[in-house]
């Protein structure tokens, strides 16, 4: 039985030394990104948390007052947690941290972003899928070492777009190497999606 570490959580041995964290939306789990994350990157190890809150019944990554209205203090301390986890982590399963990207779907997108502005150290990059600004900190983070994708959809009714452009330009503001897409598509993620992530991907791993 794999340890708990402080979260629910699936990890997949992988063949290379990259590894994907996999970051489920609203109402999802550790078990529902595995196979994306297997066809994004059939050689790396898959890492997979579940949200620990809990909103009517579904789990999340942190708390929220309203659609797109963001629990501040909530979601500081819970990015702070899933870092000291994904430290935790890669040491009890001896990945290499600095080859750690995320793949973050919806809320699971959103505490991906909040990883990159308040703990840059964490991640290598990121592929934020259907994002919106997390928050603003009161420091930009360093982040000319972070390569991000951000794939947003231009009928998407739960993230307007001009919340996906302002992510753009904090994210570039702070120095990200940083990919856009906008698609012609909602909130659900499409074959487009997983096909500019996995081409993303691959090119992310060259630099
Ligand atoms: C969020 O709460 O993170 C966003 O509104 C996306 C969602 O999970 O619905």
């Amino acid at each position: 039985m794999s340890e708990n570490l402080g979260f629910s959580h699936q990890f997949v041995a992988g063949s290379s030394d990259r590894t994907l964290l996999l970051l489920h939306g609203t109402g999802g789990d550790e078990r529902d990104l595995l196979s994306l994350g297997r066809y994004l990157d059939p050689e790396a190890a898959l890492l997979s948390p579940r949200g620990q809150v809990l909103e009517n019944g579904m789990p999340r990554f942190f708390r929220r007052l309203a659609e797109g209205v963001f629990d501040e203090k909530d979601l500081i301390g819970r990015t702070n947690e899933l870092a000291d986890f994904l430290q935790q982590a890669a040491t009890h399963y001896a990945f290499d941290q600095k080859k750690l990207r995320a793949v973050g779907y919806s809320n699971g997108a959103n505490i991906a972003g909040a990883l990159l502005l308040l703990r840059p150290e964490i991640l290598r990059g990121a592929a934020l899928l259907r994002p919106m600004v997390p928050l603003i900190p009161e420091r930009l983070p360093d982040l000319t070492s972070s390569s991000v994708l951000v794939v947003a959809g231009n009928q998407d009714p739960v993230v307007p777009l001009e919340k996906a452009r302002e992510l753009v330009t904090l994210l570039r503001r702070a120095g990200a190497d940083i990919a856009v897409y906008f698609e012609d598509a909602g909130h659900a993620l499409t074959n487009n999606t997983v096909e500019t992530t996995k081409r993303w991907l691959i090119e992310a791993r060259r630099k």
